[in-house]
Order: structure tokens, then C-alpha cells, then sequence
């Protein structure tokens, strides 16, 4: 048996030898028929088995059986080796490697990303946190905690997507607010950026989901010189040194007193006319802001009599539109990459 196994082994070894050489299919037949085929090597041994004792033949035959499988895979392999370097030279004829590739596309920071960042990097260094929050919100954080009750006619105006008779898609970043200040204690100072959304139609100048950007300052003494000196130092950083801010008198039911805030027209420097960015009135409006309504802080326990604050909301693609000289809010989302590549 010993002897048979030794054969084989040997056999095996000039098989394989004759699979590595050989370059194409017409060697690989010839070691099959050499060794396989129907006068092949193993072939004759296998008929040797005859003349071996009775009792060793079944052994024989299955250690034979195994080499014979083994081999066939062996070729098998050679086949598609074969086959992988014929095409692999074909490529080669074909496809001029030393041929430059496409280029790789650059990426580019979203504008909405960057207006976004410089803000967050101004007030950063002013010792404000950055806070995000759900996006899906309780009706308490977006009005009742607001100062805005139900049956109040604001909330018509934050009007929304409702997702149960409670639960809304947030209409502003306002809630952020409250939830600073359910959780710390004064003083607080944090901005608080993200998606807004609204049940508005689509325009050039409206979205039904768009970006705003909140900010709270609450501590003792804290008074609306404070939100001036802010914001005016935020459009500096935003737009040039030379930006203005100005407040015009307005109603939110979460501040009192109440303004909208407008800054110098970054396009035609306040000097109106036909300026196209800010029709002519030489300010463009950025969003809302005010002293923190006293019910507001009472709600979240802070004494009224100790504690004010400043809070504002501004609208990130109107901060954008204005910077960026952009004409239309839906370029924002539409993700055309000629748009984006501007931006790089
Ligand atoms: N939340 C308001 C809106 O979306 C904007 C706003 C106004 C935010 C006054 C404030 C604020 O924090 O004090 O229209």
C-alpha cells in the first residue's frame, strides 16, 4: 500500500510540475491525457489493482478515487489561471494604462454650512455653547413654553406639520430655549442651529424646510445694548466691517420688547436705489429678536426679578442669499454640483 501511496506522490509531483508550466490549454490537455486519460499514469495503476491481495483493493481504489479528484481540481485551477492571464493581456493591448485618469471630484462646504460655521465660530469665541435639538417637537417647547397658549393667534403663524395632535415638525429653533433653560441654571449663553420647518409653498424666497439659527444670553443685568453690540459684531464677521444693525419694533410673544433686525445690504451698502438685493431700501432683514418675555423665564423658574436675556432667530438661506448674491432659496436644496462648485 505504502508503495502505491508513494507513487502517487510522485506522480502527483510531476503533475503539478507539468500544470505550472505549461502556457497554454493544448499542454494542459497533454498532462491530462498524460496521467488521466484512458492509458494515463493513474489510469494504469488503477488497473493494477487487480493483481493486488483481495483485502487491499476497496483501500486502493478510494486512495486512488481521492488522488484522481484532487487532480482534477489541480487542473481546473490551471484552466481559469490560464484563462485570467489571457484576458489580463488582452486588457493590456487594449487599454493604455499610462492613460491619465479622470479627475476626482472635489468636494465643497455647503453655503448654508459655511454661513452656519462663521456664526458658530463667532459666538463661540464669546463664550457661547452650540446646542442642537430634536427636530420633532412637543407643542409645550415650540409654544406653550413660548408664552404663545393654545388658541393664540401666533401659533397660526408658526403653523406647521403636525405629526400627532402634540407632537410637530419645530416651525423655529425657539424651543432650544427652553430646553437650555429647563436644564441649567443661569446665566446661559448658547446658539442653537438647525432645520425649521413650515407648511409654506415654494418660491424663490420660501422653503417648507429651511434653517434658522437661535441665540440666548440670560444672566443678571443682561440688556439690549448687550444684543446690539452682538449682533452688529456678527455681521461684521458675516459680511464686512462696516455692517450696521438696526431694529424696527415688532410683536413675538416670547419677547418683550420685540424688534426685527436689519443690517446694512452687504450688496449696495445702504445706498438703496435700484439695488436689486434689498429693493431699494438700502437694509436686509435677518430675522427676529428681543428681551426674553418675564413669563418665559418664570416658566422655566428663573426669577423675572433677578434674570434677563436677549434671544434672536435668524434665518440661515436669507444669510446666505444675501452673502452669496444667491437668487433663488431652491438652489440651496436642489444639489446641482455646477451651483455647489462655487462654493469650493
Ligand atoms: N422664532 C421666531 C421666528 O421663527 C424668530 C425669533 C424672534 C426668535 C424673536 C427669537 C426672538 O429668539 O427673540 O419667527
Amino acid at each position: 500500500m505504502s508503495e502505491l501511496t508513494g507513487k502517487l506522490d510522485e506522480l502527483r509531483g510531476r503533475f503539478d510540475a507539468a500544470l505550472t508550466a505549461a502556457s497554454d490549454d493544448r499542454a494542459l490537455e497533454e498532462a491530462r491525457i498524460a496521467y488521466l486519460g484512458r492509458s494515463g499514469e493513474v489510469t494504469l495503476l488503477r488497473r493494477s489493482i487487480g493483481q493486488l491481495p483481495a483485502g487491499e483493493r476497496p483501500g486502493a481504489g478510494k486512495i486512488i478515487n481521492d488522488v484522481v479528484e484532487a487532480m482534477e481540481a489541480a487542473l481546473e485551477e490551471a484552466r481559469t489561471r490560464l484563462q485570467l492571464r489571457a484576458f489580463d493581456e488582452d486588457l493590456a493591448q487594449r487599454i493604455d494604462v499610462t492613460f491619465p485618469s479622470v479627475a476626482p471630484m472635489r468636494g465643497s462646504i455647503h453655503p448654508i454650512r459655511r454661513v452656519l460655521e462663521d456664526i458658530c465660530t463667532f459666538f463661540e469665541r464669546h463664550g457661547f455653547a452650540v446646542v442642537v435639538g430634536p427636530e420633532i417637537e412637543p407643542d409645550y417647547y415650540n409654544f406653550d413654553a413660548l408664552n404663545i397658549p393654545p388658541e393664540h393667534p401666533a401659533r397660526e403663524g408658526f403653523d406647521s406639520f403636525y405629526i400627532t395632535d402634540t407632537l410637530l415638525l419645530r416651525p423655529h429653533t425657539s424651543p432650544m430655549q427652553v430646553r437650555t433653560m429647563q436644564q441649567h441654571r443661569p446665566p446661559v449663553a448658547i446658539i442653537a442651529p438647525g432645520r425649521c420647518y413650515r407648511r409654506d409653498a415654494v418660491d424663490a424666497r420660501h422653503s417648507f424646510m429651511f434653517h434658522q439659527c437661535e441665540g440666548l444670553l440670560v444672566g443678571e443685568q443682561v440688556h439690549f445694548g448687550h444684543l446690539k453690540g452682538m449682533l452688529t459684531g456678527m455681521c461684521r464677521a458675516l459680511f464686512g466691517p462696516d455692517q450696521s444693525v438696526r431694529f424696527r419694533p415688532s410683536y413675538f410673544p416670547f419677547t418683550e420688547p420685540s424688534a426685527e433686525v436689519d443690517t446694512t445690504c452687504p450688496t449696495c451698502h445702504n445706498i438703496g436705489g435700484p439695488c436689486r438685493m434689498c429693493g431699494g431700501s438700502g437694509w436686509i432683514e435677518l430675522g427676529g429678536a428681543g428681551m426674553v418675555h418675564p413669563n418665559v423665564l418664570h416658566e422655566m423658574n428663573y426669577d423675572p426679578d433677578v434674570y434677563s436675556g436677549w434671544a434672536f432667530g435668524f434665518g440661515l438661506e436669507r444669510m446666505a442669499i444675501v452673502r452669496y448674491d444667491i437668487d433663488d432659496i431652491r438652489r440651496f436644496f436642489e444639489n446641482d454640483p455646477d451651483f455647489l462648485a462655487q462654493f469650493a
